[in-house]
């Protein structure tokens, strides 16, 4: 049987996971609501079906007043500052709103009787790898200010969850990529693979490859590609599992990946081939702290969602980045 639709809180739903993650829960029978201080986000990614408040989610009392006069009954929480590198220039602001900012929202949805809450947080709390394929309850040791801020959150979560009447599933998602027919990347400045190897096949400015002597089988670093239409469908099916009473455990932190190792030669040649341009490679020495691999176990996500990556094949991937007007 369907669940019943809910009012779900999307905060960060102007951006580029919140906005396609907000068509997935619209198409799946629910009501949205955004919140959106729009400080990287877009209005203009904002569903028409959706209703939304232009504001930040680190403002307890207003969240508050929102979530009791929107009727909100569950919480995705996508907004934050996520540039791994800003965060080591300027931790205090990824502190501040990260964790601070999103323990004043968890006491606004825990103050409202609130009981569904789903956090994006990311593959940055594993730090570097430590296995082939990681799996949720690998060592967490992040290596940067962002990563560090969402796994304390993700401590909070756990125990809010053990304490109070919510339950929370933390997705952690790894390197979300592609677009949707509304919804594309575009981040600033942009630090993720795939718009920085879309924007050297554009301009003919080479791209700067760091690192081809790694132990992998073309010597250049394997990350794990999701399409974002699969994060999105990934939050959708968070939301179910949780109104049907699947999980089992009050908090539940799941791997969101393709569960498959892309190499960055790999998804320049399917950027080449999507685009049917060449990219010119400035080759560099590997950075420091750059793992050779970073790739996720997705076991948990299959048993305790029902869910498994479609559309997250790197061609796949790369083509969607050309398809949209
Ligand atoms: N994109 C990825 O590859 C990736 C990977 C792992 C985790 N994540 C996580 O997914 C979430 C979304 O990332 P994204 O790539 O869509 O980023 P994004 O910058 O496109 O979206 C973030 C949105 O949050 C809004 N926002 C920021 N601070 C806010 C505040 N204080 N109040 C209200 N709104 C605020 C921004 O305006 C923006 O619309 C983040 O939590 C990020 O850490 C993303």
């Amino acid at each position: 049987m369907a669940n019943e639709p809910l009012t779900i809180l999307v905060t960060g739903g102007a951006g580029y996971v919140g906005a396609a993650s907000a068509d997935a829960l619209i198409e799946a029978g629910h009501r949205v609501v955004i919140l959106d201080d729009l400080s990287t986000g877009d209005s203009y990614l904002i569903p028409n079906a959706a209703s939304s408040v232009t504001g930040s989610y680190v403002d307890r009392d207003r969240v508050g007043d929102l979530i009791r006069d929107a009727r909100i009954d569950a919480v995705l929480h996508c907004a934050a500052r996520s540039i791994v590198s800003d965060s080591m220039e300027k931790p205090e602001r990824y502190y501040r709103d990260n964790l601070i900012g999103s323990l004043n929202l968890l006491d606004a949805v825990q103050n409202a009787g609130i009981r569904h809450f789903v956090f994006s947080s990311s593959a940055a709390v594993y730090g570097g790898a430590q296995s082939a394929l990681i799996p949720e309850d690998s060592m967490t040791a992040p290596i940067n200010p962002y990563g560090a801020t969402k796994l304390a959150f993700e401590h909070a979560l756990r125990s809010y969850a053990q304490a109070f009447d919510i339950q929370v599933l933390a997705l952690r998602y790894f390197n979300v990529a592609g677009a949707t027919e509304r919804v594309s990347e575009r981040h600033t400045p942009e630090t993720h693979l795939l718009p920085r190897i879309v924007a050297a096949a554009q301009s003919g400015e080479p791209f700067t490859l760091f690192g081809a002597d790694f132990p992998t089988p073309d010597g250049t670093a394997l990350r794990d590609y999701v399409h974002i239409a699969d994060v999105a469908a990934a939050n959708a099916a968070a939301f179910a599992a949780l109104q049907k009473g699947k999980i089992g455990s009050t908090f539940a932190a799941i791997n969101i990946g393709s569960g498959t190792g892309t190499s960055v030669r790999e998804a320049i040649g399917a950027v080449e081939r999507a685009s049917k341009l060449s990219v010119k490679i400035d080759q560099q020495p590997r950075r420091d702290g750059d793992p050779a691999s970073l790739v996720a176990n997705i076991d948990r996500a299959a048993k305790l969602l029902g869910w498994r990556p479609r559309q997250s094949d790197i061609n796949r991937i790369a083509r969607s980045l050309f398809s949209t007007s």
